[in-house]
């Protein structure tokens, strides 16, 4: 499985620049490229400037292309840009979705041991 998402050398060619490389954010590859030329060294650069793996997938259909988008274009290997730093997609939770509605006398509670 993981030869088979590894995007093949040449490939990042066929990326038109209208081409959307995050679908989540709706990027384009003209977008990323300008971040790059703007600047951009990192992944998490990438990130911070277009918001590029910041959707509920977390960059996992994106993260490479873009770093491989990054290495097209500055002409840097691959094992020199890292990951981009995961973070769970996480969303407000109400308290009371976390406390529930329960009666305290119906918590099980243990006999102590004896002594
Ligand atoms: S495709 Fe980029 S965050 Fe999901």
């Amino acid at each position: 499985m993981t030869r088979l998402t590894i995007m093949r050398d040449g490939l990042v060619r066929a990326i038109t620049p209208e081409t959307v490389v995050c679908r989540c954010e709706s990027i384009t590859r003209t977008e990323v490229v300008a971040e790059i030329q703007a600047g951009a060294a990192s992944q998490n650069a990438i990130k911070s400037g277009t918001r590029l793996g910041m959707g509920p997938c977390g960059g996992k259909f994106c993260g490479e292309a873009a770093a491989m988008l990054n290495c097209a274009v500055t002409g840097r290997p691959r094992v020199d840009l890292g990951l981009p730093t995961a973070r769970p997609p996480l969303r407000p939770v109400p308290i009371d979705a976390l406390t529930g509605d329960f009666d305290y006398d119906s918590l099980p509670i243990p006999a102590p041991a004896p002594l």
